[in-house]
């Protein structure tokens, strides 16, 4: 049996920005999906989901993945199996994370010699066959691993503080998301354009900031990103008050991660505030997930 594993994500600036070509900073974040396979007579995919056959309603991505190597391999058997510390659907990457593990795992199962960059471009694929549209970002941090500017690929230094992730469990569809944006955006270009400039000129200044660790200006930029995110409508009032809680009680700063309407905020903190920043978001109702960043990508267990 083979076990390989992919880590999940936060941005710590950019995002919907990075939509129209702004650039943004992504992180992986150590919470990680792991995916088993072993060599058997027929296919089996099993999650906390069930076990079924290649079944794109169940395990969709799961599913891509194994009709890809049918294609490039000699594949015709395998038993799939799936854990994950990533909540499903909030923004931090689980897709990604499933797909990259799956591809990784079948690949040293398999020995058909994938590069770094092939994994990262096949999972993209994948994510856009079963998405419709997908941005690279999920994938390409999932695989590299560390803190990374988008769209230019380039490697920052490893954050060296807690990361506080609040869960409002509430649904909210990307899609949608960027789809409301845009009409904000063709409504009011002359207003919305500059916000999502500004957001682009968080990263570019939130580069330097991050390499030298100065966190305190890294999270007060994030503050400043929280509050154009509000204005471009992607905000609700449990993610406002998870960043309020977060930073009353010592975080550097918090904000949204991904698409927002729901979803997640991250927020980033000293190492001794990390039960306060937890306690508070968990007392104003979020689910909590500590963790810290990671430059491990997909990896064999
Ligand atoms: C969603 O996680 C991030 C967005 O910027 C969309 C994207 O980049 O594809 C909102």
């Amino acid at each position: 049996m083979i076990t390989c594993s992919a880590p999940g994500k936060v941005y710590l600036f950019g995002e919907h920005a990075v939509v129209y070509g702004e650039p943004a900073i992504c992180c992986a974040v150590d919470i990680r999906t792991r995916v088993s396979v072993a060599p058997a007579d027929s296919i089996t995919i099993s999650s906390s989901l069930g076990t079924t056959d290649i079944d794109f309603k169940t395990h969709p991505y799961v599913s891509a993945v194994v009709e890809r190597f049918q294609d490039i391999s000699s594949l015709e058997g395998v038993s799939i199996s799936i854990e994950s510390e990533i909540p499903v659907g909030s923004g931090l990457g689980s897709s990604a994370a499933v797909t990259i593990a799956t591809i990784k795992a079948l690949d040293a199962l398999l020995g058909t010699g994938l590069e770094l960059d092939d994994i990262a471009r096949m999972g993209h694929e994948v994510e856009q066959r079963i998405q419709g549209a997908a941005s690279q970002t999920d994938t390409y941090v999932c695989t590299m691993g560390g803190v990374v500017m988008i769209p230019q690929r380039k490697g920052l230094d490893l954050l060296d503080c807690a990361i506080v992730i609040g869960n409002t469990n509430i649904f909210s569809s990307t899609k949608e998301l960027v789809a409301n944006v845009a009409e904000l955006n063709d409504k009011f270009p002359d207003v919305i354009g500059p916000v999502l400039s500004s957001i682009g000129m968080m990263s570019a200044t939130g580069e330097v900031l991050v390499n030298a660790k100065d966190y305190v200006s890294v999270g007060k930029l994030m503050n400043i990103n929280q509050g154009l995110l509000d204005a471009i409508g992607v905000g609700c009032s449990e993610l406002s008050s998870f960043t309020y809680a977060a930073r009353n009680s010592g975080a550097y700063g918090a904000k949204i991660t991904g698409a927002g309407g729901g979803g997640c905020m991250v927020a980033i903190a000293p190492h001794e505030c990390v039960s306060e920043v937890a306690a508070a978001i968990a007392s104003a109702g979020g689910e909590v997930v500590v963790t810290k960043a990671t430059d491990i990508g997909v990896r064999v267990e």
